[in-house]
C-alpha cells in the first residue's frame, strides 16, 4: 500500500507492507483521512505515536469500505462502509481497525465528509456533553470556533438547544461560523471581547491556556471548563477565587491515547446522537480543502498556514 510516512521531520508519500487484520479486526481500502494538529506536531517529532499504533505513519481518522475481516469479527461485512477514530496509521491507503470503534457512514455523506468526520465530532460530543454535561438552554462559549472540532462544537451545542458563544481570530471567518449557529467574537488568545456575552455554564478552550484565566472570571454558577486544545500554549496563571467562587470544575482529556473500552464507549454514543443529526441535515462536516495522498506534505502546508474554515482531508483513489 502507498502511506503517508514521517522521516527527518517531513512527510512523504511511499510504499508499505499492507496490513493483516487481526482477531476481531477489519482491514479497511480508505478513501479519505483527515488531517489534525496532531499529526503535524508528530511530524515536528512532538507527539510520538501511541503503542497500539504505527510509530511513523500519522493519522487519527478515516473512512473507508471494508475489503477484509478478522477471524472472530461480527460488526460488519466486506463491503460496508465505516469510519473510525484510531492512535495513528490513518493516512494511508489500508489500515486495519478494531471492529469496535468502527462506525458506520451515515447514508448520503460522502468520503471527503466521513473521513473528516470522527476525530472532530467524537471530541466535540465528549467534551460538551460527556464532560461538561452542557444542557439545553445553558449558555457555552467555544474559544477556536473556526477551526475543525470548533466548527463541529458549535454545531452540536446549537442542536442541542444552548445559546452558543464562538470566538474567532480572523474577521472574515466570523460570518461563516455564525452560520453554524453561534454569536461570534472576533479575539486572539486571551483576550477579552466575549465576556459581554457571559457568564458561560460552559467554555469549550480549543486554542491556549492563556484564555483560561478569563474562562474562570466569567464562568456562571456551576460553569464547566473543557481544556481539549492547547496549541497557542499550555501553561496560565489564574486565580482560583473565580473558579470556588463559581462553584466551577476544569476537565481535560485527550482522546489519542484513551484505551480501547473508551474508544469503543465514544464511538457508540457517537452513533446513537451525532451520527442521527446527519441523517436529518442537522449537522454538516466543513471541509476547507482536500489532497490526494501524493500531495500530503502540501496539505500538512496548508493545514499548518492557518486560516481555515473546518477540515483538511486526504483521498486515496
Ligand atoms: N484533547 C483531544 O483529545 C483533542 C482532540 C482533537 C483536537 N485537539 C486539539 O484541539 C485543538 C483544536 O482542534 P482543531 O482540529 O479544531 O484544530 P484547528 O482546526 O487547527 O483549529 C484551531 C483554531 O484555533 C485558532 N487559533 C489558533 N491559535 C490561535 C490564537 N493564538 N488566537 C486565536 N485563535 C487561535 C485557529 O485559527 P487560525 O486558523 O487562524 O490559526 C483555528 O481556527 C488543536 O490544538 C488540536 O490539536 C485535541
Amino acid at each position: 500500500m502507498l502511506a503517508t510516512v514521517i522521516e527527518n521531520e517531513s512527510v512523504r508519500c511511499i510504499h508499505r507492507p499492507d496490513p493483516v487484520p487481526m482477531t476481531r479486526e477489519v482491514l479497511v481500502r480508505v478513501e479519505a483521512a483527515g488531517v489534525n494538529g496532531a499529526d503535524l506536531l508528530q511530524r515536528r517529532g512532538r507527539y510520538p505515536a501511541p503503542a497500539d499504533a504505527p510509530p511513523d505513519i500519522p493519522g487519527l481518522e478515516f473512512a473507508g469500505e471494508v475489503v477484509a475481516l478478522g477471524p472472530a469479527t461480527s460488526r460488519f461485512a466486506v463491503g460496508d462502509r465505516v469510519m473510525g477514530l484510531v492512535g495513528g496509521g490513518a493516512q494511508a491507503e489500508l489500515i486495519t481497525v478494531h471492529e469496535r470503534v468502527a462506525m458506520p457512514v451515515p447514508a448520503g455523506l460522502d468520503w471527503v465528509a466521513a473521513g473528516a468526520l470522527p476525530e472532530i465530532f467524537s471530541t466535540a460530543f465528549d467534551a460538551l456533553f460527556g464532560q461538561a454535561h452542557l444542557q439545553p438552554g445553558e449558555r457555552v462559549l467555544v474559544n477556536g470556533g473556526a477551526g475543525g472540532v470548533g466548527t463541529a462544537a458549535v454545531q452540536l451545542a446549537a442542536w442541542a438547544g444552548a445559546t452558543v458563544v464562538a470566538t474567532v481570530r480572523r474577521p472574515e471567518l466570523a460570518e461563516r461560523v455564525a452560520s453554524l449557529g453561534a454569536v461570534t467574537v472576533v479575539a486572539e488568545v486571551g483576550d477579552r471581547q466575549a465576556e459581554e456575552h457571559g457568564p458561560f455554564d460552559v467554555v469549550l478552550e480549543l486554542v491556549g491556556a492563556a484564555n483560561l484565566p478569563n474562562s474562570l472570571r466569567w464562568l456562571a454558577r456551576g460553569g464547566r471548563v473543557c481544556m481539549i486544545g492547547v496549541g497557542a500554549g499550555a501553561k496560565a496563571e489564574v486565580n482560583v477565587l473565580h473558579l470556588m467562587s463559581a462553584r466551577g470544575t476544569v476537565h481535560g482529556s485527550t482522546l489519542r491515547s484513551a484505551p480501547l473500552e473508551s474508544k469503543a464507549a465514544l464511538a457508540r454514543d457517537v452513533e446513537r446522537h451525532v451520527l442521527p443529526g446527519f441523517e436529518q441535515g442537522r449537522l454538516a462536516v466543513h471541509v476547507d480543502a482536500t489532497f490526494p495522498l501524493a500531495d500530503v506534505h502540501d496539505a500538512y502546508e496548508h493545514f499548518a498556514a492557518g486560516g481555515k474554515f473546518g477540515k483538511v482531508v486526504l483521498t486515496m483513489s
